[in-house]
């Protein structure tokens, strides 16, 4: 227990020479609600679990480990991230029957989808075996889940197979360029982009682009964070690569998640100017949500009528900084020990471990998962657009690696 925090506190030096405490978040642990305590009036197990703002639990994103073959500088960067960083040991993580277990009580409450993530989900030992339990769940309706993973791609080629054979629906791959100097220079472990394009045309082939009946999300997807100077020069040939591909590319606005990745507002570029950029080249029209609480505005690319021209297909903004979107946020998030985080932005989180190591029964769990969902308050990315850029609520925040994307 004590290793893991030893880095608490150290002190690191970052880009542009400025210097930010590292204090390390995981420990933060909020009270459990008493699990005996009878359900609200509300409170069912038909989906109906609604927070202090009234959205309802939709998506459960679980990370899977803490570790990643990349270093991203803007979620894992190397001066922090290095061979003296402790990372979660194994005993702490959460068993593949644990994590069935837990899904399976929010999938009761209304979750639809389910969002295998990590650090890198892929370089979690036997993942196909955890996929498989996954896939047997079913909504209080009789749906699949609709069951999902983000990946930066590096072990698509050779897994993309199994996974889908698994019960894997889709994946999207973390892709933040097509110039392999830049790619290399991004990931900042010299990995080439040829090997995520292979990966990619993997995941095409197994057909791990499947749509979901309930939660109505579909296809493949990639996703590329845009940072300005860094890589918003890759923003016109990713788009004219995947036009037409079949494969939904979104682009997300660099955010400011995490303590470590030395955010800064001047390198943002809003999605606007992405839009901007493409439509000056590729006329798009705007395209309505395909279902509630979706993180992306959709964008679809237009033939000479000035319709949506589906064969080319769509891109997608991200644009959680200049345009948020808690207003209807149904995501939860369980970290790879199984802290419960009902934000991104969160910095402590509930720790569910515990209860199920200690005899909790199934009703229990439902009704300790239930109450907590119904005292969310959060909505971190509308309190920062309401103090402005370059400010953050002052709370420390956990790490993106560690609660996932
Ligand atoms: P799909 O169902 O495939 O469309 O998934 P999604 O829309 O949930 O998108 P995905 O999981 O690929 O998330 C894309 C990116 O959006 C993440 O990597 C984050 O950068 C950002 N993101 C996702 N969820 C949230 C959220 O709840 N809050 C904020 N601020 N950003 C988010
Ligand atoms: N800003 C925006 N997205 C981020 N991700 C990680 N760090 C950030 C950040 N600072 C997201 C990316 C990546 C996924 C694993 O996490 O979308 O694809
Ligand atoms: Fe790894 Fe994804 Fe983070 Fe990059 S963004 S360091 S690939 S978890
Ligand atoms: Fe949801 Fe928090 Fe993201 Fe807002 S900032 S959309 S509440 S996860």
């Amino acid at each position: 227990m004590l290793r893991h925090w030893a880095n608490t506190l150290s002190t690191m030096t970052i880009f542009n020479s400025r210097t930010v405490p590292l204090i390390d978040q995981r420990g933060a642990t909020l009270p459990n609600p008493d699990a005996s305590l009878a359900p609200k009036a509300h409170l069912t197990t038909q989906g109906l679990l609604l927070d202090t703002h009234a959205r309802p639990l939709r998506d459960l994103r679980i990370s899977v480990t803490d570790r990643c073959n990349f270093r991203c500088n803007y979620c894992m960067p190397k001066q922090v991230f290095d061979n003296n960083y402790s990372y979660l040991p194994h005993a702490d993580l959460l068993s593949f029957e644990e994590i069935t277990r837990i899904a399976k009580v929010f999938v009761a409450h209304g979750v639809q989808k389910i969002r295998l993530t990590g650090g890198e989900p892929l370089l979690r030992k036997n993942i196909e075996r955890l996929i498989e339990q996954l896939s047997t769940l079913r909504t209080p309706t009789g749906y699949p889940v609709d069951l999902t993973l983000t990946t930066n791609g590096s072990l698509l080629g050779r897994k993309a197979r199994d996974l889908k054979a698994a019960g894997l629906r889709r994946v999207t791959v973390s892709l933040d360029g097509l110039n392999d100097e830049v790619f290399r220079s991004m990931n900042d472990v010299d990995f080439p982009v040829a090997q995520v394009l292979a990966g990619i045309a993997a995941a095409q082939t197994a057909g791990l682009g499947q749509s979901s009946g309930e939660a109505g999300s579909t296809g493949l997807k990639i996703n590329m964070v845009v940072k300005r100077g860094t890589n918003d020069h890759e923003i016109l040939p990713m788009a004219r690569h995947f036009k037409g591909s079949g494969v939904v590319l979104r682009f997300i606005e660099y955010m400011d998640v995490g303590a470590t990745n030395g955010w800064r507002m001047n390198e943002v570029l809003p999605s606007s100017e992405v839009i901007a950029r493409i439509r000056a080249e590729m006329p798009l029209v705007p395209l309505q949500a395909s279902k509630p609480g979706e993180t992306a505005q959709r964008w679809g690319y237009a033939n000479a009528q000035g319709e949506h021209d589906k064969r080319a297909g769509e891109i997608g903004v991200i644009s959680s900084v200049t345009q948020a979107f808690c207003g209807d946020c149904n995501r939860a998030r369980l970290s790879t020990e199984g802290k419960l985080y009902l934000c991104l932005f969160a910095s402590q989180g509930y720790d569910l471990r515990s209860l199920i190591r200690s005899n909790t029964t199934d009703t229990e769990l439902i009704s300790a998962i239930g109450h907590i969902w119904q005292g969310r308050v959060d909505r971190y990315s509308e309190l920062r657009s309401a103090m402005g850029p370059d400010t953050g609520t002052g709370a420390r925040r956990i790490e993106m690696s560690y609660i996932g994307g």
